[in-house]
């Protein structure tokens, strides 16, 4: 949710930050803009749309030469997404240029308090409020690392700021609250971004910065303190990715790379989790044996598709464990005044640890005492620093906005913990949890099964591609993965696309059933399972109606082929593990589709791949 960089050293400021925005756009691409100090002066271009308008506006009018710069590339929150509203905002007289991500929730006081002494505004920004007082520090004798720290006092929300002054050619200054912020530190050169990606080409040294603080780089130098001035210890991480894994590598999009990415993704997740004796080790859980034998009470958070995987780790943990457990939208946990204690154990998913929901969501848990498990694939982001433990889902970065690997390692993930919580608790179901262990070694095999026959997904969704509505079933975990198998066409494809319970049609959906409409159903595993045959029923129910059936079952399913216009065969797995290979055809669909409308994958309308706004 905006991407934000800052760059000081000996290279051309602008080659940098624009290499730098390409690599964050994931964040927000409605509009992008540039500044950069030079002569005593800052010069700056900004565009609406996306970074491509503002590269040919360079390419128009260059920027002059410049070692010092700052840039940002938009998900708009206050203000439509125009060229006055694009960031950079500058200060009346032009001294200082900022860039911001967040809201700042008291602005309409702060404008009117400037207003009132005669600032003007162009923009309908929030940000421009920042400038503006940052501008009035520096008029005032502060420099800039003052001026950012008492301004940062003033503000109240989310927000990082990065800043530049025209009277000083040496330094960037950046500020940070409740929205990401990290440091690279290069060989005479520094950067701030919003995260690692921007400058991994450049450095993989980095720093993270904590709550409320702000920093100052130099070319050689970079010193962080408190809101109030105060030097702050920080500690220096290396980036253990590099930029090969946030190359395309020759696929059309990153989406899909990301979703043939899978079977590696799960294998590196499962890596080191096993003891010779093949027991779990989850070393990085830093709570006790004996605190996680007292919980009584397990609540899942996440947003969107974390919270589909939160819904399917609900059943595992559940069936294994024998706690109760709640999974629940991380936007509506806090405001429901939830009974959560020092019994309970909150278990917050994300992928890039920066949701601003699933933050808030944890905060409140810790303050009602409980403990917190965050499941993360972004290392050093801000929630897994703020929960108890992390356990890291080792997926590398997903830079397309819509997430595939991010949800099937964050099943995995689950599965770990629901796993490990029932070794502890000494479950006595001793074959059942060595079975499912043996299962997850085997899901990256299965994963890359289903991809490589990804060809026969493919000539589905050009079928189907002029579809405009469809429908997708489930039922137990089936219910959370046909909801992700909708979430998926819905964001990519624009279609509308619903996920239901399959067991709830006849309570209500199926009256929307129209002849030929597509209906994906996700049928358990035979044999084994009692939902089996209920689920074959359902197929027949939406078939009755005229629906075109596309069933993904067990391979060698027979029961279900009678009654499917397409059946895609899934490897048999456990009812539990089902989920990690049915979203897999349904991902590679709705990629397809979305291809076929002729849609950008990576980047759709509307949305950015980290909301840090609640
Ligand atoms: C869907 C998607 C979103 C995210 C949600 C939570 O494809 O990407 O629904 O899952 O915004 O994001 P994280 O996991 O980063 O907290």
């Amino acid at each position: 949710m905006c991407g934000i960089i800052g760059y000081v050293g000996p290279r051309q400021a602008v080659d940098v930050i624009i290499a730098g925005l390409r690599r964050l756009e994931y964040r927000g691409y409605d509009s992008a803009g540039v500044a950069v100090q030079t002569d005593g002066r800052i010069e700056w271009r900004k565009k609406a749309g996306k970074l491509a308008n503002l590269e040919a506006a360079l390419a128009d009018q260059p920027l002059p030469a410049a070692t010092l710069g700052i840039g940002h590339t938009r998900w708009a929150t206050h203000g439509a997404p125009t060229d006055e509203n694009a960031h950079p905002h500058l200060s009346g007289d032009g001294r200082i240029a900022v860039v911001h991500n967040g809201i700042i929730e008291n602005f309409d006081v702060l404008r009117a308090e400037l207003a009132n002494d005669g600032v003007r505004f162009i923009s309908q920004t929030d940000t421009e409020v920042a400038a503006a007082l940052l501008g009035r520090e520096v008029d005032a004798g502060a420099d800039l690392t003052h001026a950012m720290q008492a301004v940062s006092r003033r503000l109240e929300g989310a927000f990082t700021l990065v800043a530049i002054d025209a009277q000083d050619p040496t330094r960037v200054v950046a500020a940070r609250r409740n929205s990401p912020l990290v440091v690279g530190l290069g060989t005479g050169e520094n950067f701030i971004a919003s995260d690692v990606a921007a400058f991994i080409e450049h450095t993989r040294e980095a720093v993270e910065l904590g709550q409320d603080q702000v920093v100052t780089i130099t070319a050689e130098s970079f010193e962080v303190t408190d809101f109030w001035g105060q030097p702050v210890q920080t500690s220096r991480y290396h980036v253990d990715w590099d930029t090969a894994a946030a190359e395309k590598g020759g696929f059309d999009w990153f989406m899909r790379k990301e979703i043939f990415e899978q079977p590696k993704a799960i294998a590196d997740t499962l890596l080191g989790r096993y003891s010779a004796r093949g027991e779990l080790v989850l070393d990085e859980i830093r709570i006790s044996p004996e605190t996680l034998r007292r919980i009584d009470k397990i609540v899942i958070i996440g947003c969107g598709t974390a919270h589909y995987a939160g819904m399917v780790a609900k059943y595992a943990i559940e069936h294994w464990v024998r706690i109760p457990c709640e999974v629940e939208l991380a936007s509506e946990f806090r405001y429901r005044d939830p009974i959560v204690n020092p019994q309970t154990l909150c278990v917050a998913i994300s992928q890039s640890g920066e949701t601003a929901d699933t933050l808030q969501a944890i905060r409140h848990a810790r303050e009602q005492g409980s403990h917190v498990i965050a499941i993360c694939n972004t290392n050093g982001s801000t929630i897994p620093r703020e929960s108890d433990a992390v356990i890291y889902t080792h997926a590398g970065p997903e830079i397309g906005v819509a997430s595939t690997k991010g949800f099937t390692t964050q099943l995995v993930a689950c599965y770990l913990l629901g796993l490990y919580l029932a070794q502890i608790r000494g479950m006595k179901y001793g074959d059942e949890i060595r079975d499912v262990m043996d299962e997850l070694q085997q899901l990256p095999a299965k994963v890359q099964e289903l991809l490589d026959h990804a060809s026969t997904v493919y000539e589905l969704a050009h079928q189907l591609a002029d579809q405009e509505d469809y429908i997708f079933l489930g039922r137990h975990v089936g219910y959370p993965a046909a909801l992700e198998g909708a979430l998926k066409l819905k964001e990519i494809a624009y279609l509308h696309s619903e996920g239901f319970a399959a067991g709830e049609l006849k309570h209500g959906p199926i009256a929307i059933i129209n002849p030929d409409m597509p209906v994906f159903v996700i049928v358990p595993p035979q044999g084994r399972d009692q939902l089996h045959d209920k689920v074959v029923s359902n197929i027949q129910e939406v078939r009755a109606r005229g629906a075109r059936t596309i069933v993904l079952a067990e391979q060698g399913d027979e029961h279900v082929v009678q009654f499917a216009d397409t059946v895609i065969g899934l490897p048999t797995v456990s009812t539990l593990l089902q989920p990690v290979l049915a979203v897999v055809p349904l991902q590679l669909f709705a990629c397809e589709v979305a291809t076929a409308l002729g849609n950008d994958v990576d980047q759709p309308r509307n949305l950015a791949k980290s909301v840090t706004v609640e």
